[in-house]
C-alpha cells in the first residue's frame, strides 16, 4: 500500500520545457552554440549549471569560460526563463493534474515536489497549487542531481515515508532512473520521447486511477 506521491514539476505538473528550451536556445545563439529541440531532450531534469555544462560540451566550448562567466551565463538564461513564466496561470496545469491532486488531498495522501528547478515554488504559486504540496525539496540542499536518487529519497523522508511507500512521477529519463534507484514505484509521463524502466507509463494523469495506484 502506497502512502505518498512524489512529483517532478517540469513536464509533469506543467509544460515549462518549452520555456527552458527557448531560453537556452537564445543563450546558445549568443555564444555560437546551436541548441535544437533534439539536443534539448538531454537537458530535461538536469540542473541549471549542469545543463549549461552540457551545452558548452555540445558546442565544444567547455574550456572557454571561467566559473564566474558560466555563472553569469546561467543567471542570464534564468532571467529570460523567469520572464517567459510571467504569464503562467492555473490554466497551464497539465490535463488531470488538478483533479488528481484534489483527490489525493481528499484521501489524505500527501504530495511532494522533487524538482531540480530552483523556480519550483514560484511556478507552483503561479499555478495556484502550492498549498497542495506538503513538501517541496530545495534542490540547493542536494549533493547530486538526477539521475541520483537523492532528491526522491529526501522527498519521501520529508513526507515521513520510505521511498518504497511512495509513487514517483517523471517525464524525463534522468528523473525516472532516480525514482527507480530510490525504490519508489515509477509512473512515467510520456511527452514524445520514450521512457525506459517505468513501472507504468501514461500520457496524462487523467489515465490514472488513484485507488489502484495506491495498491501497488
Ligand atoms: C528541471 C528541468 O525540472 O529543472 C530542467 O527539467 C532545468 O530543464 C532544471 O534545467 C533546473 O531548473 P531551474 O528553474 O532551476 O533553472
Ligand atoms: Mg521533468
Amino acid at each position: 500500500m502506497k502512502k505518498g506521491l512524489v512529483f517532478d514539476l517540469d513536464g509533469v505538473i506543467t509544460d515549462t520545457a518549452k520555456f527552458h528550451f527557448l531560453a537556452w536556445r537564445d543563450l546558445g545563439k549568443e555564444i555560437g552554440i546551436d541548441v535544437d529541440l533534439k539536443f534539448n531532450e538531454q537537458l530535461k531534469g538536469i540542473s541549471r549549471m549542469d545543463s549549461l555544462e552540457r551545452i558548452l560540451v555540445h558546442g565544444g566550448r567547455q574550456n572557454d569560460f571561467t566559473q564566474a562567466e558560466k555563472e553569469a551565463l546561467a543567471a542570464k538564461k534564468n532571467t529570460h526563463y523567469v520572464e517567459l513564466l510571467q504569464d503562467l496561470t492555473p490554466a497551464d496545469l497539465l490535463p488531470g493534474v488538478k483533479t488528481f491532486l484534489e483527490e489525493a488531498q481528499a484521501k489524505k495522501v500527501p504530495c511532494a515536489i522533487a524538482s531540480a528547478s530552483k523556480n519550483a515554488p514560484f511556478i507552483l504559486e503561479k499555478l495556484g497549487v502550492i498549498t497542495m504540496f506538503a513538501a517541496i525539496v530545495d534542490p540547493a540542499t542536494l549533493h547530486k542531481g538526477k539521475p541520483d536518487p537523492e532528491i526522491f529519497i529526501k522527498a519521501a523522508e520529508m513526507l515521513g515515508f520510505t521511498p518504497e511507500e511512495c509513487v514517483g512521477f517523471e517525464d524525463a529519463q534522468a528523473g525516472l532512473d532516480g525514482i527507480k534507484a530510490s525504490g519508489m514505484y515509477a509512473v512515467g509521463v510520456l511527452s514524445g520521447e520514450p521512457l525506459h524502466g517505468a513501472d507504468q507509463t501514461v500520457h496524462e494523469l487523467t489515465e490514472l486511477d488513484l485507488d489502484q495506484l495506491l495498491q501497488k
